[in-house]
């Protein structure tokens, strides 16, 4: 479609770019080179110094603009997204070749003579009408105007996308539907490096190393379209990595501002300030919120010209390490990535995540129990987190300042891992299933780290390591309800999962008799069903056949959510 775009407004070829597997398409059955972390990140920060945002009447302004802002930069590529509220925006993403022509658009900029606002200058603009008819001169006759996405931020709607997979041929083309559908676009991964560069550009001036950087499903490979944005806000250079010197050597000392108080009371003062900044000075940047004596201090913020909900933080930088981790394993297998999204809407849709935080297991727990669960195959998908940690460089070592250890290999090549499994997805989700519906949850944690289970050092009624800070409990908030939930959510998945494998091995998929295979899974629970209330018995393979590493299955229990586990 670019080329398209190209050949209409005789764009000059691009030089061809890095693609990232978080906005590619892995074609099914085939490897995928593994990127690292570092990089995608800093790519896609250069990428947004490129870029700018211009608010538009409709996507059909785009041959005027194009026309009008090639005057400063090559362009080498344009989107455009709506942020529906009470009535429809449009925006335009233009891509300049370099960071100066970007800049020489915003220096052209003006403001408009009737603004009582603050006069801020950012790479948030609108295109004023000129009042005249434009020619658009580069419109070749016949030829649409193209851009490279249409409404690209839009969600499919639950109901198209069930539609979707519905004509699939299999479970497998299921779940590649559902992961292909659902996933942060390129799009949406741009416009939030550009929220990031927004607050790290308005603390350059005081703060020239300072770095806003992302984390969480943003960038950890397991996002959907329409996810909040994680930004951690860093003043210093630690940041930077090991590269970082603090200068022994110089002789010329800054002169610094003494800390005012002790460390988490000085975070929240300046996170104060950095919220009225937010609230005061940035376009776009509405509902500022400040959630300063939560155990992270928060501000969340609104920003209505890229439709996103953000979560910033100053704390430590442990976070970001863990969307790093995340990454890897995301990367290391691309089957990792379409499992963990269909295990999340599946949690989704019976009500076992939800999108506020509470007594219930969140996406990052979850995802964990997959990452576990792979570790755990009789021919692991994924590695423990100690195989990362022994194939440690020097250049690999991270520690926060809060002391956490955050060191592990970042080269692929370095932890030589691959996997001999090659079991399908779909095969995979039902192990899944069938592995948490025997795994002994009253007595065992579960430890990436060690990539098996071990004693479990509390009581908590859900026991997952932390990987970064191993004597913490990620899933210390689930009650002992919500586990045994989750007990009985998996039984009743294999379950059906199961009988949809059997139904489609005798009869094949009929698409006229509707719902099946994945919509079924989906299914809000129907209390009328009945499902078999003893423990559940795998019948295409035997847990212990499956998994290494795993204590023999707990004695059977009712699937009665009375059930104690602890
Ligand atoms: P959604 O926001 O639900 O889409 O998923 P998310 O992965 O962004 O989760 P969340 O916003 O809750 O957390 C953001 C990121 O913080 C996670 O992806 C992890 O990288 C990290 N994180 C969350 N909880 C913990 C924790 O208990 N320990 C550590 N070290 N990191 C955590
Ligand atoms: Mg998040």
């Amino acid at each position: 479609m670019l080329s398209a775009v190209r050949r209409c407004y005789n764009l000059k070829p691009q030089v061809p770019r890095v693609r990232y597997l978080c906005s590619t398409t892995v074609p099914a059955g085939s490897k995928v080179s593994a990127h690292s972390f570092e990089d995608f990140v800093h790519k896609r920060q250069e990428e947004a110094t490129r870029s700018v945002i211009v608010q538009v009447s409709s996507e059909r302004s785009f041959p005027e603009l194009y026309n009008y802002c090639r005057d400063y930069g090559n362009i080498i590529s344009a989107f455009h997204y709506c942020v529906r509220h009470d009535d429809v925006q449009h925006y335009i993403l233009l891509e300049y070749e370099n960071a100066q022509q970007a800049s020489e658009a915003i220096d052209s900029a003006a403001y408009n003579e009737d603004l009582t606002g603050v006069p801020v200058r950012s790479p948030f603009l609108w295109f004023r009408a000129t009042g005249r008819k434009t020619i658009q001169r580069d419109t070749v006759s016949g030829s649409k105007t193209q851009l490279a996405a249409l409404d690209g931020i839009r969600i499919m709607d639950n109901e198209a996308l069930m539609g979707t997979l519905r004509e699939a041929v299999d479970i497998e083309k299921q779940i590649a539907l559902l992961y292909e559908n659902t996933k942060l676009n390129d799009l949406g991964i741009r416009l939030r490096f550009l929220a990031a560069s927004q607050v790290q550009q308005a603390i350059s001036g005081m703060f020239p190393l300072a770095r806003a950087l992302p984390f969480g499903s943003s960038v950890n490979g397991f996002g959907k379209n329409g996810c909040d944005l994680d930004l951690i806000l860093r003043l210093d250079e630690e940041c930077k990595g090991p590269d970082s010197k603090k200068r022994p050597e110089s002789r010329l000392v800054f002169h610094t501002k003494e800390n005012l108080t002790n460390g988490r009371s000085q975070t929240q003062r300046q996170m104060e300030s950095i919220g009225d900044m937010l609230h005061l000075f940035l376009p776009g940047v509405c509902h500022v919120r400040r959630i300063l004596q939560a155990r992270v201090p928060i501000i969340k913020y609104h920003h209505e010209h890229l439709n996103l909900e953000i979560d910033l933080s100053m704390s430590n930088l442990s976070g970001f390490y863990m969307s790093e981790l995340l990454f890897m394993f995301g990367e290391f297998d691309e089957r990792v990535r379409p499992l963990i999204f269909c295990i999340r809407r599946w949690a989704q849709s019976c009500g076992l995540t939800n999108p506020s935080p509470g007594r219930w297991i969140s996406n990052f727990s979850l995802t964990c129990l997959v990452i576990f669960f792979l570790q755990q195959t009789k021919q692991p998908i994924l590695p423990s987190i100690n195989t990362l940690i022994r194939s440690a460089a020097p250049e690999d070592v991270r520690i926060t300042e809060d002391g956490i250890n955050c060191t592990f290999a970042r080269n692929f090549e370095a932890i030589g891992f691959s996997s001999k499994n090659s079991n399908k997805i779909s095969d995979l989700l039902l192990q899944f299933f069938e592995f948490y519906s025997q795994f002994d949850f009253q007595n065992k944690a579960i430890s990436l780290n060690e990539g098996r289970a071990v004693s479990k050092p509390d009581h908590s009624a859900l026991y997952i390591v932390n990987p970064l800070e191993q004597l913490l409990n990620v899933s210390k908030n689930v009650s002992l309800e919500e586990c045994e939930r989750l007990r009985i959510e998996v039984r009743n998945a294999a379950w059906v999962l199961e009988s949809e494998v059997e139904n489609y091995q005798q009869t094949g998929v009929d698409k006229s008799q509707e719902p099946w295979g994945l919509l079924n899974l989906f299914k809000t629970p129907d209390k009328n069903i009945i499902r078999p209330n003893m423990f559940f018995k795998p019948r295409i393979l035997e847990v212990s056949e499956l998994f290494d590493n795993t204590e023999t299955p707990p004695a059977t229990k009712s699937t009665s959510s009375n059930t104690a586990t602890a």
